[in-house]
């Protein structure tokens, strides 16, 4: 194990006692913690203020902007965890990739990934050349946690799998059909490609546990799309690799991922110490299906922030009856935040999950 230094929140502000990093580990806590993917973003009103004039990913990488961002929906709904304000492509636009976060639709890659060329040119980038290139990253997160103090910072970054797929389509996509077809007919370019975009992804995790992250999240949000077989084959062992970038620090690894259901112990095997579980999944299920040995995060369907308040402190209460079976419980969300969100339910969720 390599110690976080002295200064980490870890150590000078006790975070690994925090709620969070107790459930996670398996500890009974007092009360279960809760935090939002996608809490910072559209559904803030001080965010939209904040943001105006400055693209999605110049606001990831201007330290005073991304820690701002990051702080504010703890401060207004008084959640157990910020999660650091980026990207799963700023690992790659740090890189030297040419994409951008278009509004509505996600990111869109200039010049798609998609022959040997293309992923030789990327093999040829300088590892130290990135690594100094991460410097915001490190600094934005230094001041995050200077006013977080108490309250840990979860630290984040795409898998392999869904990270790779944006690269090859060029964009989103419903059936990765680019990077199923290289996965199939090269599988040897699949594999340079994913090991490559595992390496600068684990990078930037890691840089942002050792500049005061508490816990980690590597989100496979379109794993979900691939059979057990190919995620086996194709998948875990570049998930793997990003855990193992960060497997000697003492930190939670909860990984999630949307319509995983039937990847959910292949998913742990990557290297996992919490899973995270979207809505279709009810966690007293997850748990049996893991085996009742590992800690769980999630699930209310988002759904719900939209529904009457009886509907949804009814699915808050089953949330919390099921998950209290795993042997440590993180309150979330089944997936993100939706911008039109009323925030004002936001911390109406809080409170009572606290409650
Ligand atoms: O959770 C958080 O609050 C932390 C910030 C965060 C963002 N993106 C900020 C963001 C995190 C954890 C992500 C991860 C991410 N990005 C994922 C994995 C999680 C998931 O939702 O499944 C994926 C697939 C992406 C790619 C991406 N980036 C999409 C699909 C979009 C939405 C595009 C849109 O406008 O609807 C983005 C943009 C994005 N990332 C926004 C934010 C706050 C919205 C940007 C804006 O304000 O316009």
């Amino acid at each position: 194990m390599t110690k976080l230094s002295p200064a980490h929140p870890w150590h000078a502000h006790g975070t690994a006692a925090s709620a969070l990093v107790a459930a996670a580990t398996g500890t009974p806590t007092p009360r279960t913690p809760v935090w939002f993917m996608r809490q910072a973003g559209r559904s803030l009103p001080e965010y939209r203020r904040v943001r105006e004039g400055t693209t999605m990913l110049d606001s990831c990488l201007r330290p005073d902007l991304a820690a701002e961002i990051t702080c504010q929906p703890v401060r207004r709904h008084g959640v157990d965890a910020g999660v650091f304000f980026s990207d799963i492509v700023v690992p790659m636009r740090l890189a030297g990739i040419g994409v951008e976060i278009v509004p509505g639709t996600g990111p869109v890659v200039e010049h798609p990934i998609r022959t040997e060329a293309d992923i030789a040119a990327l093999e040829a980038t300088s590892a130290d050349d990135y690594e100094a290139a991460l410097a915001p990253i490190r600094e934005a997160v230094t001041l995050t946690v200077a006013e977080l103090a108490a309250t840990p910072l979860v630290g984040f970054c795409g898998a392999p799998f869904t990270v790779a797929s944006y690269l090859l389509e060029g964009g989103p996509s419903r059936e990765y059909l680019h990077t199923k077809a290289m996965m199939y007919s090269r599988p040897d370019l699949w594999q340079r490609l994913a090991s490559w975009v595992a390496d600068r992804s684990g990078r930037f995790l890691r840089a942002q546990v050792l500049a005061g992250a508490s816990a980690v999240q590597l989100f496979d949000s379109w794993a979900g799309g691939l059979s057990l077989e190919d995620y086996l084959g194709f998948v875990k062992p570049h998930s793997k690799a990003v855990f193992d970038h960060v497997a000697d620090l003492p930190v939670p690894r909860i990984h999630f991922g949307v319509n995983t259901s039937e990847l959910l112990v292949a998913m742990r095997e990557a290297g996992a110490t919490v899973m995270g579980v979207d809505h279709r999944l009810p966690l007293d299920v997850a748990n049996a299906r893991l085996g009742g040995n590992t800690p769980l995060q999630g699930n209310l369907d988002p759904a719900l922030l939209f529904s009457s308040a009886e509907a949804r402190r009814a699915g808050i209460e089953t949330v919390l009856r099921r998950g209290a079976k795993a042997p440590g419980h993180i309150f979330n969300l089944g997936h993100g935040v939706p911008p039109s969100t009323d925030p004002a339910v936001l911390t109406e969720v809080v409170a009572m999950v606290h409650a």
